[in-house]
């Protein structure tokens, strides 16, 4: 049995309890929530010697040769291009590139495209550059263009395509052609389709929307290990990541990919005002995931002014350096930030440098920015952060086992934030058994929300095609052309949803086995949000006893994740499977008995008269 004493409050929920990770991860970003469809945009990084994803086009009689030329590009961040050699080509015989996209291209009926490139060519009279949406399955032209004539030196094209009543697919390519012989170089090509809150250069709609609907509080960003990058010159160097795309350098994720960059610093600062939440912002801290380390003094110096200057880019008004930088780059306003972490993960670092280096960053940090908060990855021996951040990949059974890990913790050390955690059952996106494991988790989150201030799941993101996934077990996953939220996903939709702002009292007697609850009570909102988890293969009757509030109304709701078998789950092609089902729950008194089906997760809403 349950018994709840509502005139006992324990503690405040933390407010921003539930929260978002990502990093360019199992394309996250590229292929992934970045709107971007070409794929390898720039031929930068470990793209170099290959024009991948890039295939020639020859129309009729036409000839050439597509290759990377190193020599010449429209930038010095850009310094290479592809180069199109059309030893032969005509009007009626045209020649030219197509990209592939990121296992395909999604096009949908009636929709505007923004396509740009930079060009140049060494005809002086070499012509137009036609641009096309073509469909790998029938070679039928879906929406094309014309730019205006290419000219002797580097210059961006911009068009617009526009397709009319066709179906919706994602087995498509982007075309690029010319019908005159010479030399024709290309480079950052780029196609985008409408993006959320119609950002340019901004982000896919679907996992926009997927985002909101789980109530997040606060984004942390960049990552992960895609903050510290395998060596130092691969971190993720923010300076290099705003500004003009042409000016973006890119670079490589620790993740075995070239990061286009076009989800830069400011695009993730805009990511989370679209969402209306705030950024936790990861600075570099001076540790790189192969282990080469700049141990604190003079040496992290400029590391330290990196992170300072980060902050002031995201948070300073016009009259400073870097808050002139952001408005001058379109976005005036500064934005909310209360919580800097310094690092990632650095318990991997076995030189023991990380107390001395948090010391430096955490003193330049409150000296200069007294209100802000700073959250150590790792516990520390003299020094006592604001919060330190807690990682976590369990299997379900021991999800169980860590539900109640910190009812009894120490309240008098730093803060909690679980910046990462997951159970990790099922691939690429986790199943139902992870669900339960991780609304295990979850209730020991809410019960400690008075030291566990915040939590973010990770990773959200997997490209789901065969090469998409570097890690197993993610939030959400998706194709070019549609997403889905697994079981997990739909277990934290629900626990952010119904979610009151204080902890009453509880107790628990002769709680079956896999069984837990939380309780949180919306006062003002005359609500009780009683969340249980049944993880075993029974259903299991609870007794419910809510004492010392106002009358409940008989009345109440009841939503359940659950299924059959532990196994089952969401998948691109079958993504409803597992969702949460609403219903009516009746005969509600101060006592009453309920039942919790096997393998579900079960969200009752009581009301007060
Ligand atoms: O979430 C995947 C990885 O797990 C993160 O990049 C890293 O911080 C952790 O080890």
């Amino acid at each position: 049995s349950i018994s709840v004493q509502l005139d006992s409050p324990l503690h405040k929920v933390s407010p921003m309890l539930y929260g978002l990770m990502t990093e360019e991860i199992n394309f996250s970003y590229d292929g992934g929530l970045y709107a971007e469809k070409i794929r390898n945009r720039t031929f930068s990084g470990r793209w170099h010697s290959q024009p991948a994803h890039w295939f020639l086009f020859e129309q009729g009689n036409s000839s050439g040769t597509m290759e990377i030329d190193d020599t010449t590009g429209p930038s010095e961040a850009l310094p290479s291009s592809l180069l199109i050699n059309a030893v032969k080509a005509d009007s009626a015989n045209s020649i030219g590139v197509y990209n592939e996209g990121y296992w395909g291209m999604a096009v949908h009926p009636d929709t505007t495209y923004r396509a740009s490139f930079y060009a140049k060519t060494d005809q002086s009279n070499m012509g137009t550059v036609s641009v096309e949406l073509v469909s790998n399955d029938t070679g039928k032209v879906l929406a094309s263009t014309k730019s205006s004539a290419i000219s002797a030196d580097w210059k961006k094209y911009d068009v617009t395509l526009q397709t009319g009543k066709i179906k919706p697919g994602a087995q498509n390519h982007l075309r690029l052609t010319v019908a005159h012989s010479g030399k024709v170089w290309l480079s950052l090509v780029s196609l985008f389709p409408p993006t959320y809150k119609n950002r340019e250069n901004g982000n896919r709609l679907d996992l926009m929307e997927k985002m909101h609907a789980m109530n997040p509080t606060f984004l942390r960003l960049p990552g992960g290990n895609y903050l510290e990058g395998d060596e130092i010159q691969d971190r993720f160097d923010w300076k290099t990541t705003i500004g003009p795309l042409v000016d973006r350098p890119t670079h490589p994720s620790p993740w075995r990919y070239q990061s286009s960059d076009g989800m830069g610093l400011l695009e993730f600062l805009e990511w989370t005002e679209d969402l209306n939440i705030e950024p936790v912002l990861a600075v570099y801290a001076g540790y790189s995931l192969k282990g080469a380390h700049i141990n604190a003094g003079p040496f992290l110096n400029p590391f330290v002014q990196d992170a300072l200057d980060e902050i002031e880019f995201a948070t300073g008004g016009p009259d400073t350096k870097w808050g002139a930088k952001r408005a001058e780059l379109g976005h005036p306003k500064p934005f909310p930030l209360h919580y800097v972490e310094i690092g990632n993960e650095d318990w991997f670092d076995r030189s023991g440098s990380y107390e001395a280096r948090f010391a430096q960053f955490d003193k330049a940090i409150k000296a200069k920015y007294p209100g802000l908060k700073t959250i150590a990855t790792m516990p520390l021996k003299k020094t006592k952060p604001d919060m330190q951040d807690d990682h976590y990949y369990l299997r379900a059974v021991e999800s169980y086992k860590h539900a109640s890990q910190y009812d009894s913790a120490d309240r008098n050390g730093p803060k909690i934030f679980i910046g990462e955690w997951a159970t990790r059952e099922g691939s690429p996106t986790p199943n139902l058994n992870a669900a339960l494991g991780d609304a295990a988790l979850m209730t020991g989150f809410e019960r400690n929300s008075d030291l566990i201030l915040m939590t973010s799941y990770a990773p959200l993101f997997v490209n789901v095609n065969p090469g998409g996934m570097q890690w197993e077990s993610d939030l959400i996953g998706y194709d070019a052309m549609s997403s889905y939220g697994s079981p997990s996903y739909y277990a934290q939709v629900l626990f952010a949803k119904y979610l009151g702002d204080t902890v009453p009292t509880s107790t628990a007697t002769n709680l079956p086995e896999r069984f837990f609850y939380s309780v949180t009570n919306a006062s003002t909102k005359g609500k009780i949000y009683l969340k249980l988890v049944n993880g075993s293969s029974m259903p299991q009757a609870i007794n419910v006893r809510i004492d010392g509030g106002k009358a409940l109304k008989s009345e109440g709701v009841v939503e359940t994740l659950g299924g059959t078998n532990p196994t089952e789950t969401n998948t691109v092609t079958e993504p409803e499977r597992i969702i949460p089902v609403k219903a009516a729950l009746q005969n509600i008194k101060s006592t009453f008995e309920h039942t919790v089906p096997a393998y579900s997760i079960q969200i009752l809403e009581l009301s007060t008269n």
